[in-house]
C-alpha cells in the first residue's frame, strides 16, 4: 500500500509552497552570486546588536530555551503597554498562523481570506480541513465589504494581512474599525502585521486598541522583516489574555529557540538599525518606482518593502532569465497573478543590479 493512500483528503489536496532549488544551489550551479530580492528580507541584515547577542549566546545552546520566552515577552509587553499574558511567541509568525488554526478550527468551520494573499493562511486552514472562502480583491486591496457579505454562521476565522503580501497595499485603521463593528462575536480575526514597522502612512493601523477592547482579534508581528532575523524564525502574537491562554494549550513547549529569543531582545534595542532600514527602504522605493515607470512597467504602489510588478504576460521565463543575470525575484503565479512578480526593495546597489537585469531581459522580448 502506498503511503499516499493513508493521507486524509484535505492533506492530499494541499499544494506545496516549496519554491524549488535553494538559492545557494543555484549560485553553485551557475557560478554566480545572486542578489536576493525574493523573500522580503531586510537587505541590511540583522541589527549589529542582534549579531553580538547571537555570538555571546552560542555557547549556551546545550540548554533548552525559556519555553515561554519570558524575557522577550516581558520586554515586548513594556514596549507595547500591555501585559505579558497578552503576548505569545512563535517560530516565526507563520507558527502562530498555524497555531490559531490548530486551536480553533474544525472541519465544520469556514475560513475567509483572499487568494491574492499570504499562502500560509490557506495551508493552515487546509491542515484542519476547514472550508476556505476566497474573496476577490478590489483594486489590489482586500475588499472588506465583500468579505462581510461572504460571512456565514459557520465562519470562524478571517485572515487579513495589513499590509498585504504580495500586493503591498494596506487598509486604514478607520476601515478596520468599521469592519470589526459588523462582525459576529464567534468570529476570530487574524490581523497579520508582519510589515508593520515599514509603514509610514499616518492612517495605518491602531490594532493594539482591539486587544485592549478584548475583541477576538490577534495581531501578528515578526522579527523576520525589518529586524532582519528571518533565518532564526521568531515572531509574536498579541491578543487578550484568554485568547493567548487558549493558544498556549496547543503551542509546543519550546517553539522558539534560545538564540532567536536573545537576538530578538537585542533587536528591540537597536533603534538605529530600524531607522536605517526605513531610510534604505524609502530611498529604494523612490528609485525603483522611478525606474519601473521609465521602463513602462505596471506596478502596484506599495506601503512596505516590496513591489508587485505586472509584466502583462506570463513571466516565468523572465524569472529564469533574471536568475541567469544574478537576480532572484518571486513569481506570483501561485498567488493568483500569472503575469506578475514581487520584488523586495534592496540596497541601492541591489536595486540597480535588478533594474539593469530587468532592462536587458525586457529587451530580449
Ligand atoms: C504577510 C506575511 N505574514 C507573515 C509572514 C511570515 O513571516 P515569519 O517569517 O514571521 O513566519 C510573511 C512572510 O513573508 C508575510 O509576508
Amino acid at each position: 500500500m502506498s503511503i499516499y493512500e493513508l493521507l486524509p483528503s484535505n492533506i492530499k489536496n494541499i499544494r506545496s509552497y516549496l519554491p524549488g532549488k535553494p538559492a545557494e544551489e543555484l549560485e553553485r550551479e551557475l557560478e554566480i552570486s545572486l542578489v536576493r530580492m525574493a523573500a522580503n528580507e531586510n537587505p541590511l541584515g540583522p541589527a549589529p546588536r542582534s549579531a553580538e547577542a547571537i555570538r555571546l549566546h552560542s555557547e549556551r545552546v546545550h540548554r533548552y530555551p525559556i519555553g515561554d520566552g519570558f524575557y522577550l515577552r516581558q520586554k515586548l509587553a513594556q514596549r507595547l503597554g500591555l501585559s505579558m499574558e497578552e503576548i505569545i511567541l512563535g517560530n516565526g509568525s507563520s507558527d502562530i498562523i498555524e497555531l490559531v488554526a490548530r486551536t480553533f478550527l474544525t472541519p465544520t468551520d469556514e475560513t475567509v481570506t483572499s487568494r491574492n494573499s499570504f499562502v500560509m493562511y490557506r495551508l493552515a486552514a487546509q491542515q484542519m480541513n476547514s472550508r476556505m472562502i476566497y474573496v476577490p480583491m478590489k483594486n489590489d486591496r482586500y475588499d472588506l465589504e465583500a468579505i462581510l457579505s461572504s460571512l456565514t454562521p459557520r465562519t470562524k476565522v478571517i485572515f487579513l494581512a495589513n499590509p498585504n503580501n504580495p500586493t503591498g497595499t494596506m487598509f486604514t485603521a478607520e476601515e478596520m474599525d468599521g469592519f470589526l463593528s459588523h462582525l459576529a462575536p464567534q468570529i476570530i480575526v487574524v490581523l497579520d502585521e508582519a510589515y508593520y514597522e515599514y509603514v509610514q502612512d499616518p492612517h495605518y493601523s491602531h490594532s493594539l486598541e482591539y486587544v485592549k477592547q478584548r475583541r477576538h482579534v490577534i495581531v501578528l508581528r515578526t522579527f523576520s522583516k525589518i529586524y532582519g532575523l528571518a533565518g532564526l524564525r521568531i515572531g509574536y502574537g498579541i491578543a487578550h489574555a484568554d485568547f493567548i491562554s487558549c493558544l498556549n494549550q496547543v503551542r509546543s513547549p519550546f517553539n522558539t529557540s534560545r538564540v532567536a529569543q536573545v537576538a530578538a531582545l537585542a533587536a528591540l534595542d537597536d533603534t538605529d538599525h530600524v531607522r536605517k532600514s526605513i531610510e534604505c527602504n524609502t530611498q529604494g522605493y523612490q528609485y525603483l518606482t522611478h525606474e519601473l515607470s521609465r521602463l513602462g512597467m505596471k506596478f502596484v504602489p506599495s506601503v512596505t518593502n516590496f513591489i508587485l510588478v505586472d509584466t502583462q504576460r506570463d513571466c516565468l521565463e523572465e524569472y529564469q532569465r533574471l536568475i541567469q543575470r544574478g537576480v532572484m525575484i518571486w513569481p506570483l503565479k501561485s498567488n493568483g497573478f500569472p503575469t506578475a512578480f514581487r520584488v523586495t526593495i534592496g540596497t541601492q546597489a541591489e536595486n540597480e543590479k535588478f533594474i539593469e537585469a530587468l532592462e536587458r531581459v525586457l529587451c530580449m522580448g
